[in-house]
């Protein structure tokens, strides 16, 4: 049994439970009770595992000193030439565009909020992010959506309906240039806003970790509904023809799973991959953060946020300190930069 975290800005913890292999999910009220891997406790009643799950501190605590130890453990083993090679002591977007150019990359791309905060798209913990309002903090969980739907909508059509036809920025449009030039494994994208396909991501391309707006169903009975409608209503949740529920987009809220999509492809994604390129996101949800753990310890990772999260927190920590390249700013500018280094501005030929 492994624990899936999911930490909203809100400071609560929710826990999700997965099957080893498959990775289905349920909540702890539907697993059957069991072992923790991290922390070793047992839990062999609900209660158990419910004073588990309320143990928040523990359990943050535990997953992050394991893992940590574990990869240090590992960064250990390899050799000094091992890690020299995987940048050649060049931690800078040049390093990273030799590496592109080395032929044969496969690049994973993970993205957040933050690469749509340019085509007009608020992020989540920002200044006026869409977690600066109480409103705002509520709304992304089942229990805030099925107390009041009518509040969700107006939010969602304020901040990201399609109908504004918002356009894809300069950092969607380079997962098409990497992806024309036959490099990309995959883009792994917390984004429900549809950027990465309007750019020209072709489907299987793409994981919608959070869910899409492009779609919606019955918060009920399930049943498929018109998303476009919720976007074109003044005020007001749409109901579901069938029951007469409260409909909503097939985004994830925070106390539910993520696509079997991201299970199914996670794991070879990130053993395939050469590069991680990492944008615009605060690092903070679980299971979509635990991704930069994935990879092999001698793929780079580049960050390119305008401020330092997850593991680029301590970039000089000896577990990171060959491979990981963190670069500051906005992340239309560092993309843009890259494509400089590599000649592969917009417009430019293609080899
Ligand atoms: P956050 O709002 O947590 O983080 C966005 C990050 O992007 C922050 O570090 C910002 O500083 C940075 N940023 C914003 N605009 C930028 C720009 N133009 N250039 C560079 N950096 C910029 O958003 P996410 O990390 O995406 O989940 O949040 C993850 C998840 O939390 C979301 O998918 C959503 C939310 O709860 C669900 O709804 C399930």
């Amino acid at each position: 049994m492994g624990l899936a975290t999911n930490e909203a800005s809100l400071g609560l913890l929710q826990v999700v439970i997965q099957h080893p292999m498959n990775g289905a999910a349920s909540t702890p009220a539907e697993a059957s009770p069991g072992w923790c891997e991290v922390c070793l406790k047992d839990m062999q009643t609900l209660v158990a595992l419910e004073e588990h799950r309320r143990g928040k501190k523990h359990l943050r605590k535990a997953v992050g000193d394991r893992k940590a130890r574990l990869i240090h453990e590992r960064v250990q083993a390899l050799s000094e030439s091992e890690r020299h090679n995987v940048l050649r002591g060049e931690r800078s977007l040049l390093g990273i565009a030799t590496r592109l150019r080395r032929g044969g990359q496969r690049v994973v791309v993970l993205l957040g909020a933050g690469v749509s905060t340019s085509a007009g798209i608020p992020d989540y913990r920002g200044g006026s992010g869409v977690y600066s309002t109480a409103a705002g903090r509520g709304a992304f969980s089942s229990g805030g959506f099925k107390a009041d739907p009518a509040a969700f909508w107006a939010l969602i059509r304020q901040t990201c309906s399609p109908l504004r036809r918002v356009e894809p920025t300069v950092t969607h449009r380079f997962l098409t240039t990497l992806h024309r030039r036959g490099l990309l494994q995959r883009v792994y994208t917390q984004n429900v806003d549809g950027l990465e396909r309007a750019a020209g991501v072709p489907d299987d391309k793409l994981v919608c970790c959070h869910g899409s707006l492009g779609s919606a169903r019955c918060s009920s009975c399930g049943a498929a509904a018109d998303a476009a409608e919720g976007f074109s209503m003044r005020a007001g949740a749409p109901c579901c023809v069938a029951c007469g529920q409260a409909v909503r987009p097939d985004i994830v809220f925070f106390d539910e799973p993520l696509p079997q999509r991201f299970h199914e492809l996670k794991g070879a994604d990130l053993a395939a991959c050469t590069l991680l390129v990492v944008a615009g996101t605060s690092l903070s949800v679980y299971p979509f953060a635990g991704l930069l753990d994935e990879c092999s310890l001698t793929t780079p990772r580049l960050l390119i946020n305008r401020e330092a999260s997850g593991p680029f927190l301590r970039p000089d920590a000896a577990a990171h300190a060959y491979r990981d390249v963190l670069w500051l700013g906005e992340c239309d500018a560092g993309v843009s930069c890259l494509a400089r280094i590599l000649g592969w501005e917009e417009g430019a030929e293609e080899e």
